[in-house]
């Protein structure tokens, strides 16, 4: 490899510095020795990648390696060739800043010029140690790959991607993370992406388990709206990877991690063996960050021979945000990548520059302090390629028209920023939507026919309850591309919310056609089945989601639910319970087997499923309604009361819940209350012919006979053969004759 060094170096007595300056060591000052100066430079800076094992290529422990070295040490530190540091200095400050001050390069340039002292014993740092444990203890769960794989002894850099399932049945919150890749010399760098949807081990059945070549991959996200709001990257001196206080990330059941290495030959065969050590909180996160891209590849058309060519790109912010970090990528081809952000006031803030762009030494950088880019601010990529024999790095001699690709050979230009959005109004929509949406308009402005732009804007409004836009844009999606089987799903959603149910069941049963595998497609059919009255096609669909995902608690609990309706309610109750087993939180089983309890009289075991079930879902007034009701039957009158008096509250012109209220104010011997609540139930629904009953019977045992008679006649117009009515009617005229 040919390196050009910063300066051209005059190594003596004096020495020439970057600045021209010329420094002459005096005599009379005081020796700078390994001891006292050097070994402390050398352990912070140095190290983390040279020691027996780590990522660099010879060990700089001991006097005796930096001793040997001494010439080249002062050369790579004097050219900032060593430590690997791409940003320039000022242009973000980020944390880690692997960067040596100009005085340790003087120290170093003294100690080498003077004859690379040893120094005294006592002024001796203790070395640093490193070995084959976890930096951060014992991790609580530890995924490897399963089938480790050969690199061979030499040839190009291979990227070879992972699948790790997680293989827990329950959702766990990340709080820290530590890849050990078995062999760091060949491992240049590593990235996490969290699957969730197992989406590329079903794309990839026969070789998930022996890595699966390319460089760059796109990873289905899942229906609900859970953008990726984590850097997940190592590189070989990264120790691990501590996310901040409240920002956990999430791993559910069925997701899988894939694990991106950049690795490359060392000389001899190597077997790449790597492990992900994961750290659980129990504390969900409490601050939502998401990563936004920046990106220009269909302008990536590099004529040979280029060497300034130009890509750029640019986002406006349509919320405040703190930007926490930053990772620029592209490949061989790179040269200087620059991004700052205008403000709305128009000043410029740098939030990096690297003149000198290596992909090997690609990295994730943290701000020290957050940078806050206000509302309105447009963000900017500017990057410069080199495609001429000039480029070191050009991986074609003699160079070729290279394009945006996802080999090494072909080129990529992306900046990811991760934000955290803030001074959000609690009670506001989820400001990532604002700003997935505003990056997919983006992607829309450059690529109108973006399908992946335009299916997660599509899922943004879902999210946001935009069905009808949602539908528009996953029409959009399907015309462009009939088979794919998400869009179809998207669709499906969009159409049962906006009322064409019809067509909600034809887009999944298109989305199965496309790609039997997508069981959300499967479900969500089903559900549409169920609240469409039809029962065994409800039945079939959530018994085909269990074929293929035996352990979806929501199948099981859709199952039962139409179980229940087909008036199977042991096979309902097992069912239920099944889906409590995977998963103990489960709304519709709770809600379910409450509801199997009460109508089996086990009012008892109905309140404690349905509190549960309320405790999950406090805003569900039926839930409330059933819980009273439960309650009522155990003579817990005033917690029914209470229940009932928040159902009101949340939907205030529900008939029933009045009517309920009027029951158990009825049970509890408070006669005036009952009457009122019937009354309320009446006005909001008066053609009901049992409410009109229900009140003349109140009015009877408050002594009101004429409005008891009033009230079953009106029933009795309502419903002519009202049986209760007639009864009742008679009954009181029977009273009226009696003497
Ligand atoms: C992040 C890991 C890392 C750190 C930190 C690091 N190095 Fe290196 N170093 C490497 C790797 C990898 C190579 C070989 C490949 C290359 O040149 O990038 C290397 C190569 C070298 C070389 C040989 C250069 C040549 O011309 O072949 C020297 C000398 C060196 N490092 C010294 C240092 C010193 C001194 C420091 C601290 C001031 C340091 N390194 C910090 C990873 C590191």
């Amino acid at each position: 490899m040919n390196r050009i060094y910063g300066i051209g170096l005059a190594v003596g007595i004096c020495v020439v510095y970057i600045l021209g300056l010329r420094v002459c060591v005096r005599a009379s000052e005081a020796p700078v020795t390994f001891n006292r100066q050097i070994a402390p430079i050398l352990y912070k800076n140095c190290t983390t990648c040279h020691h027996p094992g780590g990522g660099g290529p010879f060990s700089l422990l001991t006097f005796d390696d930096a001793r040997r070295r001494g010439q080249q040490i002062m050369q790579v530190t004097a050219s900032r060739y060593m430590p690997p540091w791409l940003p320039e200095h000022g242009y973000g400050d980020f944390e880690d800043e692997r960067r040596l001050t100009s005085e340790e390069i003087t120290l170093i340039q003294k100690w080498v010029s003077t004859g690379m002292a040893r120094g005294e014993a006592a002024d001796a740092h203790p070395d640093p140690h490193y070995d084959e444990t976890w930096t951060l203890g014992k991790p609580d769960l530890v995924l490897s790959v399963e089938r480790p794989s050969t690199l061979r002894a030499s040839g190009s850099d291979i990227f070879l991607n992972f699948v790790l399932p997680y293989p827990i049945n329950q959702t766990h919150y990340v709080r820290a993370m530590e890849i050990r890749p078995g062999t760091p010399q060949v491992v240049h760098h590593a990235n996490v992406l969290i699957d969730r949807t197992a989406s590329w081990r079903h794309q990839h059945p026969d070789n998930w388990r022996d890595g699966v070549p390319g460089m760059e991959l796109i990873v289905d996200a899942g229906n609900t709206f859970d953008p990726d709001s984590h850097f997940l990257f190592w590189k070989p001196d990264t120790p691990a990877l501590v996310e901040p206080v409240g920002m956990p990330w999430r791993l559910d059941p069925g997701n899988d991690l894939i694990l991106n290495m950049h690795l490359k030959p060392s000389g001899k065969p190597e077997t790449v063996a790597a492990q992900i050590g994961l750290y659980f909180t129990a504390t969900p996160p409490s601050k939502q960050p998401i990563l936004l891209q920046l990106e220009h590849d269909s302008a990536l058309n590099i004529p040979p021979g280029a060497r300034e060519f130009i890509v750029e790109d640019q986002l406006k912010l349509p919320v405040d945000v703190d930007v926490l970090g930053i990772y620029p990528h592209a490949h061989y081809l790179g040269k200087d990548l620059q991004a700052y952000a205008i403000l709305p006031n128009g000043q410029k803030t740098w939030l990096i520059w690297i003149r000198n762009w290596d992909i090997d030494r690609q990295s994730v950088y943290r701000y020290r302090k957050p940078v806050f880019l206000p509302k309105g601010t447009t963000i900017h990529m500017h990057y410069i390629y080199d495609n001429s024999r000039e480029n070191v790095h050009n991986p074609n001699d003699p160079p070729i028209r290279v394009r945006a690709g996802n080999r090494s050979v072909d080129e990529m230009g992306h900046l990811w920023l991760q934000v955290l959005p803030v001074n959000t109004s609690p009670n506001s929509l989820d400001p990532r939507l604002l700003l997935e949406a505003a990056w997919m308009e983006n992607r829309l402005r450059k690529e109108p026919r973006d399908t992946l732009a335009l299916y997660n804007l599509a899922a943004a409004e879902t999210s946001e309850d935009n069905y009808a836009r949602a539908v528009q844009i996953y029409k959009q999606v399907v015309e462009i591309n009939p088979k794919d089987a998400r869009a179809w799903n998207g669709l499906g959603v969009g159409l049962e919310n906006t009322g064409d149910w019809q067509g909600a069941q034809q887009a999944f049963q298109k989305a199965s056609d496309a790609d039997p595998t997508l069981i959300d497609a499967i479900f969500n059919r089903g559900k549409s089945q169920l609240d469409h009255g039809q029962i065994s096609e409800a039945d079939q669909s959530f018994r085909a989601v269990l074929r293929q995902s035996p352990n979806d608690a929501s199948a099981h609990s859709g199952l039962a639910q139409a179980l229940l309706k087909e008036e199977n309610e042991e096979a309902a109750e097992s069912e239920f319970a099944a889906s409590l087993r995977i998963d103990s939180q489960n709304l519709d089983a709770l809600e379910g087997l409450g509801q199997v309890a009460l109508s089996q009289g086990q009012s008892a075991q109905a309140a404690e499923y349905l509190e549960r079930a309320a405790q999950r879902a406090p805003n569900d007034s039926i839930l409330r309604q059933q819980l009273a009701i439960a309650y009522a039957q155990l003579q817990r009158f005033s917690d029914a009361i209470q229940q009932l008096q928040q159902a009101q509250h949340l939907s205030p012109n529900d008939p029933q819940v009045h009517a309920t209220l009027s029951q158990v104010y009825s049970a509890n011997g408070q006669l005036p209350e009952a009457i009122a609540e019937e009354q309320e139930a009446l006005r909001l629904n008066a053609a009901d012919a049992d409410g009109w009953n229900n009140l003349g019977v109140l009015e009877a045992r408050a002594g009101n006979s004429a409005m008891a008679r009033d009230d079953f006649e009106h029933a009795l117009r309502i419903a002519p053969d009202h049986g209760p009515a007639k009864a009742n009617l008679a009954r009181l005229g029977a009273a009226a004759k009696a003497p």
